[in-house]
């Protein structure tokens, strides 16, 4: 099991009038090679969970283990701080404003030396994780700040991917892109997936839950209201209360609830919707 997250609450400005309880008792497992996605509303505290997974922040009561280790051990040393950060790889919402370096060369290589790896060989890899994002040699020398908001982007993933993460967490990594750049970035991280990474992705987008993901789990109101497989979780009548479904999964739950059986799972595309009507008419007849 890659990280294991256990009846995690955590509160913003404790023991002030302002505090607020953005999570409660949390509880869910990620496995080693799973493809999770982390659902729910504006505000129901994704970020605020997916910030804890590497440490950056800790629970205000509960645990949470990467490799069978509490982070809050973890953290305890400078060094094995780094090394829950290097394991656990995070990909901030926005993580375009936290670019700063001259050029997008020494911005992605800045992780790498910190770790302590050679120039030369940092930038050698840095040049490779540029590349492998879907930019060309043109950008190495480029300042952060002439490039667009998708391509600041890129930068700023392929910074953490540089370090080659065990694990990698992104917070909304496809919000504001637009289409060709949001199927690219998919497109590398399913490849990183089937390279053998654990993904962890929080995402609006419940197509991406139903064509990548094999774990979901829908956070509301700071609990975990869903932790299953996309395919219990499009049938959940509760869930979907929440979310707002593929218009192809609607339409299908709809066709079902008139009498039409058909498996709402198995309505991926509207070509494999119109195959199961076409099944279910021949058996009609
Ligand atoms: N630094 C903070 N201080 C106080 N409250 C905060 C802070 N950060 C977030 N919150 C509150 O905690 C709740 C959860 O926030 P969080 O950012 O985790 O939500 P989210 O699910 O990631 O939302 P979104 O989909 O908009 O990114 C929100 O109500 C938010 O206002
Ligand atoms: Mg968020």
């Amino acid at each position: 099991m890659a990280i294991e997250v256990k009846h995690v609450s955590f509160t913003y400005s404790p023991k002030t009038p302002n505090a607020y309880e953005a999570l409660k008792d949390v509880s869910t497992c990620i496995n080693d090679g799973d493809y999770l996605t982390i659902v729910g509303q504006t505000g129901s505290g994704k970020s605020t969970l997916v910030q804890m997974l590497n440490g950056l922040t800790m629970p205000t009561s509960g645990a949470i283990f990467v490799d069978e280790q509490d982070t809050k051990i973890w953290c305890k040393k400078t060094k094995t701080t780094r090394l829950l950060r290097k394991k656990v790889g995070l990909v901030f919402q926005f993580p375009e404003y936290q670019l700063f370096e001259e050029t997008i060369l020494k911005d992605v290589a800045f992780g790498l030396i910190n770790y302590g790896m050679k120039k030369e060989q940092a930038y050698e890899k840095a040049k490779e994780y540029i590349l492998k994002v879907g930019l060309n040699e043109s950008y190495f020398t480029k300042s952060p700040f002439e490039l667009s908001g998708g391509e600041k982007r890129k930068v700023a993933i392929a910074g953490i991917l540089a370090l080659e993460p065990e694990i990698l967490i992104l917070d909304e990594p496809t919000a504001g892109l637009d289409p060709k750049s949001k199927e690219d970035l998919l497109n590398l991280i399913t490849q990183l997936h089937d390279e053998g990474k654990t993904i962890a992705l929080v995402t609006h987008n419940m197509s991406i839950v139903r064509k990548y993901a094999n774990h979901v789990i829908l956070i509301e109101k700071g609990k975990a209201f869903f932790d299953g497989t996309p395919d219990e979780f499009f049938v959940n009548d509760e869930v979907c209360k929440i979310i707002e479904v593929p218009e192809v999964i609607e339409f299908a739950r709809k066709l079902k609830v008139k009498g039409i059986d058909i498996d709402v799972n198995k309505a991926t595309s509207v070509d494999s919707l119109v195959e199961q009507i076409k099944l279910w008419r021949a058996k009609d007849e």
